[in-house]
């Protein structure tokens, strides 16, 4: 059976792309954020996922404000990414796992989630740059084993947004669609995005430390309590892109396990952002 062994959350700021492809990991801006990551990465070194089901949301490369659909699932084998105007150099494309994703779809919408099937999907920053901080030498050596990647994709960009509860419970029913996979596989949730920020408005530069922290304490064994904000809440609370939070309950409520912070770090000022990372492992 296939098994989710942990989840980990990390911001997904497209400046922290820049800077790993610009090697700026000792400056004095980045170290302090770069620092927290060689854990979360020794984790995955030793507990070895064979595949990645990636929370994110897209900012506008693969759907657009005209088409925007509240849960899409790539079911394709593998996932380009591509110019999305951050400045950032393409990165080679990440290896999906269609029959595990098709399996996710068949168990989500028969548990009357209405997903959007994509076989065709190209994955921006909120999947990408986490996949590099996590797997910085996914595409190192050629021919070598890449993990497989799922991305699920939920918009935190067009109003109305699903609410916090809805998006716990999304991860609840990917966390019962892993476990029914007859397949011997690891499998680790990511969520990608957060925390606090607003990149425009009035408020541009809002950042909530507070309120970051609350989350990233709760979220480990009280995270049914965060269910109770709406998406409102989450946009006064923590700005209009701090609503990215639903990545990242989504990811938590996969966890259907006993539940432990392995390692976590917060750092302010990431670009706009109030930068977190968790790593929780998910025993039996
Ligand atoms: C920033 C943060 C984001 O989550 C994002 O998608 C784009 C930019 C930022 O802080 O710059
Ligand atoms: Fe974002």
């Amino acid at each position: 059976m296939a098994r989710i062994i942990g989840g980990i959350t990390t911001s997904h700021i497209p400046a922290i792309g820049n800077a790993i492809s610009k090697q700026m990991f000792e400056d004095p801006y980045w170290k302090p954020f770069f620092d927290a990551y060689p854990p979360v990465r020794d984790w995955l070194e030793a507990e070895k996922p064979d595949v990645a089901i990636v929370i994110y949301n897209d900012h506008g490369l693969n759907f657009f404000l005209d088409k925007m659909p509240t849960f899409s699932i790539g079911a394709a084998p593998e996932y380009q990414n591509a110019d999305e105007g951050w400045g950032l150099a393409p990165l080679p494309p990440f290896q999906g796992t269609p029959d595990l994703s098709w399996h996710l779809i068949n168990s989500l919408v028969a548990e009357e989630f209405d997903i959007t099937s994509c076989q065709e999907m190209l994955v921006d920053h909120g999947f990408t740059v986490p996949m590099s901080l996590f797997w910085p030498d996914r595409t190192s050596q050629p021919g070598a084993q890449q993990i497989k990647t799922i991305p699920v994709c939920v918009n935190t960009v067009q109003h109305p947004l699903p609410s916090p509860k809805r998006c716990y419970k999304l991860g609840q029913a990917i966390g019962r669609a892993v476990a029914s996979f007859p397949e011997d596989l690891k499998v680790v949730v990511i969520g990608t995005g957060g925390l606090s920020h607003q990149l425009d408005g009035e408020r541009a530069g809002f950042i909530n430390k507070a309120f970051d922290l609350m989350c990233m304490e709760k979220i480990v064994n009280e995270a049914e309590s965060l269910t109770d904000h709406s998406i409102h809440d989450l946009v006064r609370e923590a700005g209009a892109q701090g609503a990215e939070f639903i990545l990242w309950l989504a990811m938590r409520g996969a966890l259907q396990g006993k539940v432990k912070a392995l390692h976590s770090n917060y750092h302010i000022p990431i670009s706009n952002t109030g930068a977190g990372l968790l790593l929780l492992e998910n025993a039996p």
